[in-house]
């Protein structure tokens, strides 16, 4: 595997792998990476030739009192985990090279972004498609992996990459957990033994709901008062939103109709989760995915 430092480096990498019609796979990533991120890159290996993971702790899409600092920065444990799989390469730019002296562009998708995350993480959508554009134009893929974990993320990415017309595809993985349920994150790593334990939870509740949508409940309200009590049974945790929104406008449905995501977020102890299961109409069923 080739670690690479700079901007100019990888794109010429990039340029090489197109011009020798090689299928160039991205994952981007913020590191501290666990199963959720080497899911995505396992994914890329099976369809794309180099495949490139980008490690790069965004400031951007922090806000001023969020865990920017403290955020867990493993890299040489990372990078074994990616020489392991067999990555290409690691691109692994520093602050400065990404948003030089004088850096002034800002990306936003308006609408998607306002809600939700967008409201409880003011200007952290923006962080997220500004440093996302920098990625795909300096990597140049024809594929981009993201996970389901942070479907409000990849909804606004995929409304960018249409809106500007770039190249790459978006492909969206679905979300490992723990055996208990807990979807990985980064921030998991935060949490003492007994918040631990009480982060379950968040499955718990989003689990609530696909019990409630098999006995035949479709309204927003009933579902989600089966998930706020699943929640409010847990003290150690406190819940930010719970909303179920149509998948492809991100609107709070009424009743359930069409492909939407239950999504929630919850502060356990101080650190901030967010999980979502996916519901499909089947036939006169929903298959809801966790
Ligand atoms: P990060 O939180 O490191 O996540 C990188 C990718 O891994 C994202 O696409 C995320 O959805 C995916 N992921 C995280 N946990 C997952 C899980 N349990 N199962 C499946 N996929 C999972 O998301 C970011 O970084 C940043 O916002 C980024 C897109 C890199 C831009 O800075």
């Amino acid at each position: 595997m080739e670690t690479i430092h700079t901007v100019a480096w990888m794109k010429q990498v990039a340029s090489a792998a197109r011009r020798d019609e090689r299928v160039l796979g991205l994952v981007p990533t913020m590191g501290a990476l666990h199963e959720g991120h080497l899911s995505l890159v396992r994914a890329a290996q099976q369809q794309c030739s180099p495949v490139v993971v980008s490690i790069f702790v965004n400031p951007k899409q922090f806000g001023p009192a969020e865990d920017f600092q403290k955020y867990p920065r493993p890299l040489d444990r990372d990078r074994a985990l990616l020489e392991a799989l067999g990555v290409d390469y690691l691109f692994v730019p520093s602050i400065e090279e990404m948003y030089p002296a004088g850096f002034r562009t800002r990306v936003v998708v308006e609408g998607l972004g306002d809600r939700l995350e967008g409201r409880s993480r003011p200007g952290h959508f923006g962080g997220v498609t500004t440093v996302v554009l920098k990625l795909l134009e300096i990597a140049q893929p024809r594929f981009a992996f993201f996970g389901r974990k942070d479907a409000q993320q990849v909804r606004i990415i995929e409304q960018m990459v249409g809106d500007l017309n770039l190249d790459a595809e978006i492909v969206v993985r679905p979300i490992v957990r723990d055996a208990d349920g807990l979807a990985l994150s980064s921030r998991n790593a935060y949490l003492d033994a007994e918040e631990r334990a009480a982060a379950r939870a968040l499955y718990q509740s989003l689990d609530a709901v696909r019990r409630a949508v098999a006995r035949g409940e479709r309204e927003r309200t009933q579902l989600l008062t089966a998930l706020r009590k699943v929640i409010e049974q847990e003290p150690k945790v406190a819940l930010d939103y719970a909303e179920i929104v149509e998948a492809d406008t991100f609107e709070p449905v009424g009743n359930l109709r069409k492909t939407s995501y239950v999504l929630v977020a919850a502060r356990v102890g101080q650190t901030r989760l967010i999980d979502n299961a996916l519901l499909e109409p089947a036939g006169e069923s929903f298959l809801v995915t966790l």
